[in-house]
């Protein structure tokens, strides 16, 4: 068998695991076209055709609401039927296996997979035995990829900051065991960020010679210090030993983004958090609601970015299908 590869072989983008490996140029082109699908408050969402006919699949195993309706709404705007699986409800516990499941839905035909999953692989396992027509994108990968999050992060800081070549990106807290801040670490690299830093505990820092090029700092005030981007992280409780939970108090008062802390960060510094967010942990309230606060434009980018996503696989499919 080959190995595996995002890319047909025309080299068009067929599947979304991970943002690894992506040029500058593949990650602009679809925040371009992502840009295409923000609307004015109060207008009318986007909406297209371009997914008319196609039905996408959610499976989720892990809860999400935000990332779930996301996606949702991205193919459902677009004029998808989507239908929704929490599979440890459904197949998984009655001792279906994945690929059974998959298989399914395929037979019904489902043309697009979104897989959201805590164990590491099972997004790569489906798209390698899926029918050439289908795609599987992302919603989530253990700790490893979140490739659309790191993608609406990226045109989040273009639309408030104009560009990466200058700036001073701080993520800040559970880096450790974040998805987030990897996907994020991918493409802000590839974007040519003129400075990452990834800010936390040691009990929560990558193995060291993990996000290579990025500058550790083991204190928030040093880490954010003249930053133009404060990217904060949730505790991911879930995927800790009991032991390593830090105590929510102690750390609000030495990690947690506070109004004084966030003056240490350029004044025109923009707040960012993936959600859902832990308030008066690693957020105050205030400042997740503050004026340099960009949580809520994040999550309206996630839909835009996930429509582009998902018009553009679609788009792959059917020159395939043409071509032959
Ligand atoms: C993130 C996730 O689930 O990976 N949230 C999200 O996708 N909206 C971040 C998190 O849960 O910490």
């Amino acid at each position: 068998m080959l190995p595996f590869s995002q890319f047909d072989r025309h080299g068009r983008l067929r599947h979304l695991i991970t943002l690894e490996g992506f040029s500058a140029e593949q990650i602009r082109e679809l925040l371009e076209r992502a840009q295409h699908f923000l609307r004015r408050p109060g207008e009318l969402a986007a909406r297209g055709h371009a997914l008319a006919g196609i039905t996408v699949g959610n499976i989720f195993t892990e809860p999400s609401t935000r990332t779930r309706s996301s996606f949702e709404l991205a193919a459902r705007r677009l004029g998808a039927d989507v239908i929704n699986l929490e599979i440890m409800l459904s197949s998984r516990v009655k001792g279906e296996t994945v690929l059974d499941t998959i298989y399914t839905l395929q037979a019904m035909a489902v043309d697009v997979f979104v897989i959201r999953d805590a164990e590491p692989g099972v997004g790569q396992f489906v798209a390698e035995h899926v029918a050439e027509h289908v795609s599987v994108l992302s919603a989530g990968e253990a700790h490893l990829s979140h490739p659309t999050q790191g993608l609406l992060d990226a045109l989040t800081i273009l639309q408030f900051k104009g560009g990466f070549r200058d700036l001073v990106v701080a993520v800040v807290g559970d880096v450790r065991h974040s998805r987030v801040a990897r996907s994020a670490y991918q493409v802000f690299t590839a974007l040519g960020v003129g400075e990452l830093r990834i800010v936390a505990p040691d009990a929560l820092m990558p193995e060291p010679g993990e996000m290579p090029g990025a500058k550790r700092f083991g204190s928030i005030e040093a880490g954010i210090a003249h930053a133009d981007v404060v990217m904060m992280l949730r505790i991911q409780k879930e995927r800790m030993a009991d032991a390593a939970i830090p105590d929510p108090h102690d750390y609000f008062a030495r990690w947690g983004l506070n109004r004084a802390r966030l003056k240490l960060a350029r004044p025109e510094a923009i707040v960012m958090h993936p959600g859902p967010m832990n308030r008066e942990i690693e957020i105050a309230g205030e400042v997740a609601d503050g004026p340099q606060s960009v949580i809520r434009q994040q999550v309206t980018n996630g839909v835009a970015v996930r429509m582009a996503v998902l018009e553009r696989v679609i788009q792959n499919r059917n020159l395939r299908r043409d071509a032959r």
